[in-house]
């Protein structure tokens, strides 16, 4: 997700859900061939299995960049086909290309040719006003016919006019019964769903249905979320929040004395204590403190002892 799920929130997102599958913000071909590559690919090792998300719609140029992808040490690269934003649109990616399977699938075989690694696509339902499931599943078989095995389905449709792209993901109705009844109709495809999805019992109950779910904002705002969906699909103890945070401590350390500022990365932490006694102070602590220059490690800790003391701020 832009500007959120760079590579430090994935690492504590990978300590949090050691089994899951992470995902980069989504970077335009142009900008991986031509760009501050050490900066649009950074990655952790210790982040992996990890995706990268590709924007584009040439598919030349979404091969190469795949190729890019897979010499960083991405596991897998994703085509973005659901992002709204008139930017996006005026660039011709994103989910107007929801509009151009054809065209979808000459990209995603150029970048399955290209790489060794899966190349895998996450798209909508369809665009404005479309209710349409056959040209849904028309569009997801055109492209599966070109080498996507997997595809991960925002469930409502995108609408191109008149929406912001935030309301673009809370306006169009979810329908995430188009979601199980492609798995069901095409049981050989890998489906994720994502959209909407805030809690443990929520995802168990579409992984009745479907192979996946791919959680975004609730993973952000709320993080512990991933930890307890991890847990329970793998059988593991639930960690308490401070232990898992405290796990962060040697890459923290590491970053800072490479000088990078300890608000980048806590940034990502902030809802890990969300809906918890403390939380709020929590919070407070680390977003006031984490600008000032030369902050360390000794500020979690001081966040974390505010959440062992209950006290919320006045
Ligand atoms: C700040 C933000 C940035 C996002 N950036 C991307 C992105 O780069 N690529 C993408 O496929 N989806 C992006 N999304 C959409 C989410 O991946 C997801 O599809 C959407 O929020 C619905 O899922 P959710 O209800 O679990 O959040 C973004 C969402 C937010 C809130």
């Amino acid at each position: 997700m832009m500007d959120w799920t760079d590579s430090h929130c994935r690492v504590f997102h990978r300590l949090l859900a050691p089994q899951a599958r992470l995902y980069t913000e989504m970077v335009h071909a142009n900008a991986v061939l031509q760009g501050d590559r050490a900066r649009l690919l950074a990655r952790d090792p210790r982040e992996n299995p990890v995706a990268l998300q590709l924007g584009g719609s040439d598919p030349q140029l979404l091969a190469q960049a795949a190729r890019v992808g897979q010499e960083h040490g991405f596991d897998e690269v994703n085509l973005n086909v659901g992002c709204p934003s008139d930017r996006v649109q005026a660039g011709r990616f994103g989910a107007c290309l929801m509009k151009e399977p054809a065209l979808v699938a000459e990209c995603v075989s150029a970048m399955a040719a290209a790489v060794a690694i899966p190349v895998t696509v996450k798209c909508r339902l369809g665009v404005d006003e479309e209710n349409d499931y056959d040209r849904f599943a028309f569009f997801i078989d055109r492209v599966a016919a070109a080498g996507c095995a997997t595809f991960f389905v925002h469930a409502r449709n995108a609408w191109l006019q008149g929406l912001s792209p935030k309301e673009n993901r809370e306006v169009p109705p979810l329908r995430y019964d188009w979601a199980y009844r492609l798995k069901q109709e095409r049981p050989a495809l890998g489906i994720a769903v994502n959209g909407g999805i805030a809690t443990v019992e929520d995802a168990l109950a579409h992984l009745q249905q479907v192979d996946g779910v791919m959680l975004g904002r609730a993973a952000y705002h709320d993080p512990y979320v991933l930890h307890r969906l991890d847990a329970s699909l793998s059988g593991g103890e639930l960690r308490p929040r401070a232990e898992l945070l405290r796990a962060l401590r040697p890459y923290v350390e590491a970053r800072l004395a490479e000088g990078v500022a300890l608000k980048h990365i806590v940034r990502h932490v902030l809802g890990l204590f969300h809906g918890q006694p403390g939380g709020r102070a929590f919070r407070q602590v680390l977003s006031e403190g984490a600008h000032r220059p030369g902050t360390g490690w000794e500020l979690v800790e001081q966040a974390i002892a505010a959440t062992e003391r209950r006290v919320e701020p006045a």
